[in-house]
């Protein structure tokens, strides 16, 4: 009875958890295309595009543009939908350094008037200066609303949703665009009010661009014809296939684990392999940048949580030490990253697995990005360290490199995968993968295990280099690691939200990462390869993200 008292208290704390910092991977907002001279008219493409017809006839598009054009009527965007809102982090536990990032800025330009730009053509977004947009729209962030007040919930949104409105019809809500065809690296994007901007896209995943992959295609046809679309249930139930179940075998050797359960997104992979483990008495300690999965699974499973410096193994065990010595009986998980989406960087997990060892701590760490898009094999960073096999706990997920959505929890001893399993809500309480998806990710993991894989990875890296070289060489602060991410510093939100409309004016679509996925005023622009990317479609990135920064600060009244 002690188990389902546990389960049904950790159940319900998903209904009140302290939500932190979830990560935005699309980009978009209304925007207009001017094509960029140079721009190679088709993506190279090594596998015929399955696309049917329907998705290419009849799309709207619209005619070149200069950037002192006046805005269409149909860039006058409808109202949208509200994501969800995420409460800013919770800055108890934080030290002063980690306060500092994210504190607001001290210059307090938000609302000041902005210069006028000097000689030269005015900048515009949508047609209008950018000395005259909302200042409102240029400033601000998501974590001034996040504490509602008052008895009327539904009243609750209204300050945020007019913020919101005013950034989306002032063009600087690059957010929810939807792709018009497969996400390769020319793939059409559209804004929420229907405007098709065509030229480079740097914004989606697929590493390895095994979406469009025919091994991939097949496999997923060949399910459909096996098993029909959906699992039949909750996986503790009948949900679970062939297909499933064989998919957790090869992800077991991949990761060199023993013992894996698969979930229908990394999301809840990360989210479970926490709340399953950890109960109110336990203490997580954690890299300040964990991903929103982690955070919030760690808020739903106790609320003894201290976070660490950013990969920082000396600030990881000094908290180890403090959980240890004031409970030498709690449990105590520590969670970090391989490869850190947003900055492109990655911790020693080596020595941090030898610190939760030598204080009777459990490790777990998050693949998501680096497996399947590094390492030989596609066996990630841990793979490149000798590592696979060695770390307590392993979660990753398929939707980076393996071309669908869902994501798995990896151990080393049965008795753990039983147990998350019975103590994992979202794996209880959810329908399983579909035969679909398990079909994907396994042909998938089959194409990145295989030599072909291997120059996937080699093509991935290459277009990610030169990009990398190319920034660099213009002078932008281009941070972390080579992989298949590539971040780009602001600053800033109004320059970096003016920058990012004009790349999209200019037919380059990235996303702009602002907080609350990073630190407020720590807005980047993140661009994501893909292995179909080539040198020239990176160089004219490169191009167009500094040409689109010079202007944006320009425009923005900044002289550095
Ligand atoms: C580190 C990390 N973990 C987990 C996830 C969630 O993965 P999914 O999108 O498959 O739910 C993400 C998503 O971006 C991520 O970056």
């Amino acid at each position: 009875m002690q188990s389902f008292k546990s389960l049904a208290e950790s159940l319900a704390a998903y209904m009140t958890p302290e939500p932190r910092a979830p990560e935005s991977e699309a980009g978009g907002a209304a925007s207009r295309t001017r094509p960029i001279s140079g721009t190679p008219s088709e993506t190279p493409a090594p596998y015929p595009s399955t696309a049917p017809p329907s998705h290419r006839a009849g799309r709207p598009s619209i005619a070149p543009r200069a950037w002192t054009d006046p805005p269409p009527s149909s860039m006058i965007p409808r109202p949208m939908t509200v994501p969800p809102l995420a409460a800013p982090p919770d800055e108890d536990d934080l030290d002063e350094e980690e306060l500092l990032a994210l504190a607001p800025s001290p210059t307090g330009r938000f609302g000041e008037e902005l210069q006028a730009p000097p000689d030269g053509a005015e900048i515009l977004v949508r047609g209008v200066p950018v000395r005259d947009l909302p200042k409102t729209a240029l400033g601000g962030h998501t974590g001034l609303f996040a504490k509602g007040r008052g008895p009327d919930l539904l009243e609750r949104p209204s300050e945020y949703y007019a913020w919101y409105e005013t950034r989306s019809r002032a063009g600087l809500l690059p957010y929810s665009r939807s792709f018009d065809g497969p996400i390769g690296p020319m793939a059409p994007t559209r804004s929420e009010d229907g405007v098709v901007s065509e030229g480079l896209s740097f914004a989606a995943n697929d590493y390895l661009a095994l979406s469009t992959h025919p091994a991939v295609h097949e496999a997923a046809h060949q399910a459909i014809r096996d098993f029909g679309t959906i699992a039949g249930g909750s996986p503790i139930l009948a949900g679970n296939t062939t297909l499933s179940r064989t998919l957790e075998e090869e992800v077991s050797k991949l990761v060199g684990m023993d013992h894996v359960v698969c979930f229908t997104s990394g999301w809840t992979a990360g989210f479970s392999a926490i709340t399953a483990l950890v109960r109110e008495h336990d203490h997580i300690v954690m890299d300040v940048y964990s991903h929103a999965c982690l955070q919030q699974g760690a808020a739903a499973a106790t609320r003894k949580i201290a976070r660490f410096r950013h990969r920082d193994n000396v600030s990881a065990e000094r908290q180890i030490r403090k959980a240890r010595d004031a409970d030498p009986e709690g449990g105590i998980l520590v969670i970090t990253e391989t490869l850190f989406s947003m900055d492109s960087d990655s911790p020693n997990i080596g020595e941090l697995q030898d610190i939760c060892h030598h204080y009777g701590a459990t490790l777990l760490v998050d693949c998501a990005h680096d497996l399947g898009a590094l390492g030989p094999g596609g066996t990630g960073r841990l793979g490149i360290e000798n590592r696979l096999g060695t770390v307590d706990m392993l979660i990753g997920c398929f939707s980076k490199a393996f071309a669908t959505s869902g994501g798995f929890v990896a151990v080393r001893h049965q008795k753990v995968r039983q147990y998350i399993r019975a103590f994992s809500g979202p794996y209880l309480f959810s329908t399983g993968l579909s035969p679909i998806q398990a079909a994907v990710a396994l042909a998938a993991l089959r194409v990145s295990a295989s030599p072909e894989g291997d120059e996937l990875r080699r093509r991935l890296m290459d277009a990610s280099l030169t990009l990398r070289a190319e920034l660099t060489a213009r002078d932008l602060q281009c941070i972390g690691e080579p992989s298949a991410l590539v971040p780009v510093m602001v600053g800033d939100e109004d320059v970096a939200r003016v920058a990012c409309a004009i790349a999209f004016e200019r037919g380059l679509v990235c996303n702009l990462i602002e907080y609350p996925a990073v630190a407020v005023h720590m807005a980047r622009f993140r661009l994501q390869l893909q292995s179909l990317h080539t040198r020239e479609h990176a160089v004219l990135a490169a191009r167009i993200v500094d040409e689109s920064i010079q202007a944006a600060k320009q425009a923005c009244g900044r002289t550095t």
